[in-house]
C-alpha cells in the first residue's frame, strides 16, 4: 500500500471511531423558579437532533417553563441541574449564543413588535447568526417560504404579529422557523387556535422543514392534541406533570392521553413526580 494510501487509511478509521455522536439536548434534573415559585421540579430529557419529541401534561404543569428556561428567558430562574446541546452547557450561555448554536423556541403567545416589519426581523434574525443571504436569495427564499405556508405577501412589510389573528401568528412563527433553519426547534403549541385547513398547513410545513433539514433538525413538540401527530410522528412523546417528566413512550402515548386524559397521572396516590407505572 503506498504511504498515501495508508495516510488515507487511517485517517479514515479515525474519523469514523472519532465521529461526534449525533448532536443531543441533554436535561438532567432541571429545576426552575419563577419568580420564587419553584415550577420544574427536576426535569430529565434527551432529544436528538433529527428526531420529533413531543411534550404533553395537563395546563400548568410546566412545559413553557422548560421552554423558556431552555432558550434562556431571565425570568426563569435555574436552581439545579443541568441542560446542555451538542455538548455545550446552554445555562451558561445568553439567549442569542443559545440562538446561535441552534436553538429555536416558537412561542405559545407570539408577541408583536410594533415598528419592526417581518422582512427586517427575519434579516436581523439570520444576520446575528451568521447566517445572512444575498438581499435577492433571501427574499427570493422568503417567498418560498411564504407561499409554502400560504402566507399573504403583504405579511412581509407588516410589523411582526401586530394585529395578527391567532393563526396567522402561529403561522408567522413557522416561517421563522423555516427561514432560521434550526437544529433543535421546541414549539409551543404551534397548533392552538388553528382552523383545520391552517392546522394542516402549520403540520406540513414543519414536516417540510424537517424533511428538508435531512437530519440536522431535532423538534420538541408541546401540544394538548393527537391532531397535529397526524402529520408528525414522533419518534417519543413525554408526560409532564408538575413540574417533572412523569412517563415516556411511542406515539401510542398520546392516542392513550387523547383517550383517557391525564387522570392516570394526576389521580396517582403516589407522590408527585414518582414514575408512574402503565400497564
Ligand atoms: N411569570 C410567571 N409568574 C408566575 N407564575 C408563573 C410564571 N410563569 C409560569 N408560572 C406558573 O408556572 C406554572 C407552569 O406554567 P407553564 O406556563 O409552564 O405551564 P404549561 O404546562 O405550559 O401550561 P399550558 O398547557 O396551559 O400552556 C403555572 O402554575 C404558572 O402559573
Ligand atoms: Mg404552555
Amino acid at each position: 500500500m503506498s504511504e498515501i494510501a495508508e495516510q488515507a487509511r487511517v485517517v479514515a478509521a479515525t474519523n469514523a471511531a472519532g465521529a461526534p455522536p449525533t448532536a443531543e439536548l441533554h436535561v438532567d434534573g432541571l429545576r426552575v423558579s419563577v419568580e420564587g415559585k419553584p415550577i420544574l421540579d427536576g426535569v430529565d430529557l434527551r432529544v436528538p437532533v433529527g428526531q420529533v419529541h413531543v411534550l404533553m401534561g395537563p395546563n400548568g404543569s410546566g412545559k413553557s417553563t422548560l421552554a423558556y428556561s431552555l432558550m434562556g428567558h431571565p425570568k426563569y430562574q435555574v436552581t439545579g441541574g443541568a441542560a446542555s446541546f451538542d455538548g455545550q452547557d446552554l445555562l451558561a450561555l445568553t439567549p442569542d449564543r443559545r440562538a446561535k448554536l441552534g436553538l429555536f423556541l416558537s412561542f405559545q403567545n407570539p408577541i408583536a413588535i410594533p415598528g419592526v416589519t417581518t422582512v427586517n426581523f427575519l434579516r436581523a434574525a439570520l444576520r446575528a447568526q451568521g447566517k445572512e443571504l444575498p438581499a435577492r436569495e433571501f427574499i427570493a427564499r422568503l417567498g418560498e417560504e411564504m407561499t409554502a405556508l400560504r402566507m399573504d405577501a403583504s405579511f412581509r412589510s407588516r410589523y411582526i404579529n401586530d394585529g395578527f389573528s391567532g393563526g396567522e401568528k402561529k403561522r408567522a412563527e413557522t416561517l421563522q422557523l423555516a427561514m432560521l433553519e434550526p437544529r433543535l426547534a421546541i414549539l409551543d403549541e404551534p397548533d392552538s387556535g388553528l382552523d383545520v385547513d391552517a392546522l394542516r398547513i402549520v403540520a406540513d410545513g414543519v414536516l417540510r422543514i424537517m424533511e428538508k433539514s435531512e437530519g440536522r433538525m431535532g423538534v420538541l413538540l408541546i401540544t394538548h392534541y393527537y391532531r397535529i401527530l397526524e402529520n408528525l410522528t414522533p419518534d417519543r412523546v413525554h408526560i409532564m406533570h408538575q413540574g417533572r417528566i412523569v412517563d415516556s413512550g411511542g406515539p401510542e402515548l398520546a392516542h392513550l392521553i387523547e383517550r383517557e386524559g391525564y387522570d392516570p397521572y394526576t389521580t396517582a396516590t403516589s407522590p408527585p413526580g414518582t414514575e408512574v407505572s402503565r400497564p
